[in-house]
């Protein structure tokens, strides 16, 4: 097993055709029935890449994230807690605002917390990120996940409050939440047009097969200049067309290195 050189804490362990991933940990607890192992005294719990887009991005090669051990993040779209708790374990010596609208999720990350003493929850709603600037501060990284229509205007609405000038912007974008008729090659062409406006897109990539019709976006905000949005390009929504079945694919039988 050998550290990643680029993602402080993050192991690989390649099996014949498989690789396997790892985040050193000092928890001997399994939090979402993931693997924890023992190796020369230090341990370490084994992220799953298909239930994470923040790791399928390293699966799939992504160059740089920009999160450093003491990296304080914005989390948008928390959820049950699964990425956070390895990001915890990411910035050991850092913080995670940990942002979620839905009750039901962000009691589990209340729990989650109890153990992750380095992260915070949060129930708002990442449309309005004003409701929450007297808990969040300027952070290194805001990372968004939300699959929702307009998830890079939320995203750039975030950045633009709480990441410092030099800070990176990850963006998990699922193409099928805005447009399901579109190919999702194009809106991901878009997409990476309305960051550059802003932001330098530093690295992208696709996530298939671990996620299809995904792709994560790297930025780096370029100054701390307040973001103008009247020039950033829409993307235009077929509305008549926008409840097309979702075309399904099949997810690969074992893990593989892509
Ligand atoms: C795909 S899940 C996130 C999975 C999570 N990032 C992980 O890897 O474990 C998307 C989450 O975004 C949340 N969400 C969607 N729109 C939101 C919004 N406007 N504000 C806050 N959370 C939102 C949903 O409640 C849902 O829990």
């Amino acid at each position: 097993m050998e550290e990643m050189k680029k993602f402080p804490n993050v192991f690989e362990e390649k099996k014949g055709r498989n690789t396997f991933y790892f985040i050193r940990t000092n928890d001997k607890k399994s939090f979402f029935e993931e693997r924890v192992i023992s190796k020369k005294g230090e341990l370490f719990r084994e992220v799953d890449p298909e239930r994470s887009k923040l790791f399928a991005s390293i699966a799939k090669g992504i160059s740089q994230l920009g999160i450093k051990q003491d990296s304080k993040v914005l989390y948008l779209g928390a959820s049950h807690g699964y990425t956070v708790s390895f990001l915890a374990d990411v910035v050991c010596d850092g913080e995670i605002y940990a942002l979620d609208f839905a009750p039901r999720v962000v009691r589990d990350l209340v729990f989650l917390c109890e153990d992750k003493k380095n992260v915070a929850p949060i129930l708002d709603d990442a449309n309005h990120p004003e409701n929450y600037k007297e808990i969040v501060p300027m952070v290194d990284v805001v990372f968004m996940d939300i699959a929702q229509r307009e998830q890079t205007k939320i995203f750039l609405k975030n950045c633009d409050m709480y990441l410092k000038e030099g800070g990176f912007g990850i963006l998990a974008l699922k193409a099928r939440s805005i447009d399901v008729t579109r190919n999702p090659k194009d809106i991901f062409r878009i997409t990476r047009s309305q960051l550059d406006v802003v932001m330098n897109v530093v690295d992208y990539r696709e996530l298939a097969p671990f996620e299809q019709d995904h792709a994560v976006f790297v930025c780096k905000r370029k100054s701390s200049e307040p973001i103008d949005f009247l020039n950033i390009p829409s993307i235009v929504v077929d509305q008549k067309k926008n409840f097309l079945p979702r075309k399904e694919f099949s997810k690969p039988s074992f893990r593989k290195r892509y």
